[in-house]
């Protein structure tokens, strides 16, 4: 296990290239078992999430080339309906093949998924949306388990308390491809992950209306076949960097990232007094010299992500003055409000929301990465602080941001590698 040694305290230069979206690979590569033909995925994030939903394609039955970041998934003989537990419990992404086997074979047996530690993460309208189409489903030793001669197509809501569910999205839409009729998804995520998702499923030949909404309108189709796709440029991982270049008030150009897929983070770094800019296809962060504290809440698309919370706080714990960040899709997700605090931050918890009291300088201290995306909020603190940050567990950040030490020292950072 590796560890992250950041010197900190140093402002940043130079430019940074952003890899296709981890959160849109994944299901992109779980669609291709709704088909035997072979299909074309570029621009694959070379990261562990990715490498894993490789390998459990694999223990499922297909035959997968990688080179360089271009993957060709194919058939090689009938597929398993059994997505192991040792590879699904690593990675919440993974339940997205129970959508897919189901709709392929009539039955799937997927483990219950893990992921990151940001609190309860249920299954409820994954199940609800299938059961919906027609499926029948049971628990059994830690798997779902579920069958069905055919899926119907059907109206389903898949809200639910905390808005609308992006795998969920995935997981039924994939299996309403190959239902009988029409099926309409109520409420469905509209994150740009799951557009790129549409894009693939209809250049596969599924029939899909409201791509992009609320509202997935899709008539089934007997089958699909082989197709080709673009991953879109990691939002998240762009949010990041840019949120990094601010709090360490560098230079930074951000290249091949979808402005468009930012606009939340934009607007609110704005008022913060930090001008985000689009020149062709490069993001440049404009510094002023000083940053206003701004509060932020999260929600699903086109709200401000869950995912850059962490980022978002680490940039605010060393902005003076107050700010308030609070979480409505993870109540949850503060887990890294204590290690900030160990570097000197102050920021206080009161249930969905942290109260960050603003300073300059943070001091860097060892601290446990616990979350993919805490882990970045720790990175993004590191890099800030005066001193030498240890970031232990940085396997954690092999999760999601690919090749972030090689990219970091590119651009003039002190970080390096230790082994634990
Ligand atoms: C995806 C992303 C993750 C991101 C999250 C929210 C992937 C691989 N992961 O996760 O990085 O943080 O979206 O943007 O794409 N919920 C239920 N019942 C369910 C499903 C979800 O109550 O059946 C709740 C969750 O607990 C959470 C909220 O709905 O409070 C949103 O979760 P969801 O959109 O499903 O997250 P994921 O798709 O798992």
């Amino acid at each position: 296990m590796d560890k992250l040694i950041i010197e900190g305290g140093r402002p940043l230069k130079g430019e940074v290239e952003i890899a296709g979206s981890k959160n849109a690979v994944l299901p992109v590569l779980a669609a291709t078992l709704l088909t035997d033909k072979p299909c074309t995925i570029r621009r694959v994030p070379k990261l562990r999430d990715s490498m894993t939903m490789i390998k459990l394609l694999r223990s499922l039955g297909k035959k997968i080339e990688m080179t360089g970041n271009d993957v060709v998934v194919e058939s090689k003989g009938p597929l398993s309906h059994v997505a192991e537990y040792k590879l699904v419990s690593t990675m919440r992404g993974s339940f997205c093949v129970l959508g897919p086997l189901l709709a392929k074979l009539g039955k799937a047996q997927v483990s219950l998924p893990g992921g990151c530690v940001i609190g309860v993460r249920p299954v409820d309208l994954h199940l609800k949306g299938l059961h919906a189409l027609g499926a029948q489903i049971s628990m059994e030793n830690g798997y779902v388990i579920t069958k069905a001669r055919t899926l119907r197509g059907t109206s389903v809501y898949l809200g639910g308390v905390f808005g609308s569910s992006v795998l969920a999205t995935a997981n039924v839409l994939m299996a309403a491809t190959l239902a009988k009729g029409q099926t309409v998804i109520e409420s469905a995520a509209c994150e740009p992950e799951i557009e790129n998702l549409c894009h693939f499923l209809q250049a596969m030949g599924a029939k899909i209306d409201g791509v992009g909404s609320h509202r997935l309108v899709i008539n089934g189709v007997r089958q699909l076949h082989g197709a080709e796709i673009h991953v879109i440029p990691d939002r998240i991982e762009a949010g990041t960097y840019i949120l990094l270049a601010a709090a360490t008030h560098s230079d930074i150009r951000i290249k091949g990232a979808n402005y468009a897929h930012l606009w939340a983070l934009v607007d609110k770094l704005k008022q913060a007094g930090v001008d985000v800019i689009q020149q062709g296809n490069v993001i440049k962060v404009k510094n002023p010299r000083t940053i206003k504290p701004v509060g932020v809440t999260t929600y699903p698309y086109p709200g401000f992500p869950t995912d850059l919370q962490a980022q978002f706080m680490a940039l605010m714990a060393v902005t003076p003055g107050i700010s308030i960040i609070t979480e409505r899709v993870y109540p949850d997700r503060f887990i890294h409000v204590a290690e900030l605090n160990r570097m000197g931050a102050d920021i206080q918890r009161e249930g969905p929301n942290a109260i960050v009291q603003g300073k300059r300088p943070l001091f860097g201290a060892p601290v446990m990465a616990s979350d993919l995306r805490a882990s970045a909020g720790l990175v993004i603190a590191g890099l800030a602080a005066k001193g030498r940050t240890e970031i232990h567990r940085m396997y954690h950040l092999e999760r999601g941001y690919e090749n972030l030490d090689n990219k970091l020292l590119a651009l003039g950072a002190r970080i390096h590698r230790e082994k634990e």
